[in-house]
């Protein structure tokens, strides 16, 4: 059985004022397996966001479904979902959206907090985290004391804290110089491989895309290409 699979997927906005309906993803299947990097491509608003937050419970779908190790996403109420979210996924938003009363030890530590580890296990863990990513020495600061790429390397090391099962990355070199996109893009692939974790990366960069195992392309909400495929007929 598959990690994760997502069956006809769809996602219409209705927006405010003019209530135009925009149909973000419309109509996905999409399957990964335990190990698996994938990488998703596409234009800018293509939907590879939209998808991925489905993916990981943050939007629940117009349609279709979503089922994370054999758990149909839908079946869970929203207590069930963040349990799910906090210990099984670890997602890296293209936004950060790290909490900004938070320090970034605080930040990183914090889902280990939320599950009642000790102090001493949160410290440790966070502390191991922020060092993956180069981000030691500004542990302590909080994040509007961070640059951009500072800020995306400890939202990194959060969403991997937990050693989640299943990552969900949405473009998370995007603010990042090429020495340290190279050290992110090393850190994930490590997990893949000594972890088992799964790992599905947005980028629209083919250069980054080319670091997965498998590259899904994305257009106007739709999958129009997944490498897998074509290995499969050769
Ligand atoms: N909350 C929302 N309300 C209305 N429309 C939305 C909302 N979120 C996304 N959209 C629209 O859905 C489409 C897909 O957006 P999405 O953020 O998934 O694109 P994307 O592929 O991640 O783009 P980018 O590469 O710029 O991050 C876009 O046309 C966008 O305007
Ligand atoms: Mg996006």
């Amino acid at each position: 059985m598959p990690i994760l699979s997502a069956e006809h997927l769809t996602k219409t906005f209705e927006t405010g004022g003019d209530a135009t309906r925009v149909a973000a993803v419309g109509g996905v299947n999409f399957v990964a397996e335990k190990g698996e990097f994938v990488a998703i491509i596409g234009a800018s608003g293509s939907g590879k966001s939209t998808l991925l937050h489905m993916l990981g419970g943050i939007t629940r779908p117009t349609s279709g479904r979503v089922v994370l190790e054999g758990v149909d996403l839908a079946t869970l109420d929203d207590d069930a979902l963040a349990l799910i979210r906090r210990r099984r996924i670890g997602f890296i938003f293209q936004r950060y959206n790290l909490l900004p009363e938070l320090s970034l030890r605080e930040n990183v530590a914090l889902p280990l907090v939320l599950d009642g580890l000790t102090a001493a296990a949160c410290e440790a863990a966070a502390s191991a985290a922020l060092d993956a990513v180069g981000m030691t020495n500004r542990a302590g600061h909080r994040p509007d004391e961070l640059s951009g790429g500072e800020q995306q390397r400890g939202a990194i090391a959060r969403a991997l804290v937990t050693e989640p099962a299943l990552v969900l990355a949405d473009e998370p070199t995007g603010a990042l110089d090429s020495g340290n996109s190279s050290r992110v893009l090393g850190l994930l692939r490590e997990l893949v491989e000594q972890r088992q974790q799964t790992l599905v990366m947005v980028t629209h960069d083919p250069e980054i895309a080319a670091a997965a195992d498998r590259t899904v392309s994305m257009r106007d909400g739709l999958i129009v290409a997944d490498t897998a495929a074509v290995a499969e007929v050769s």
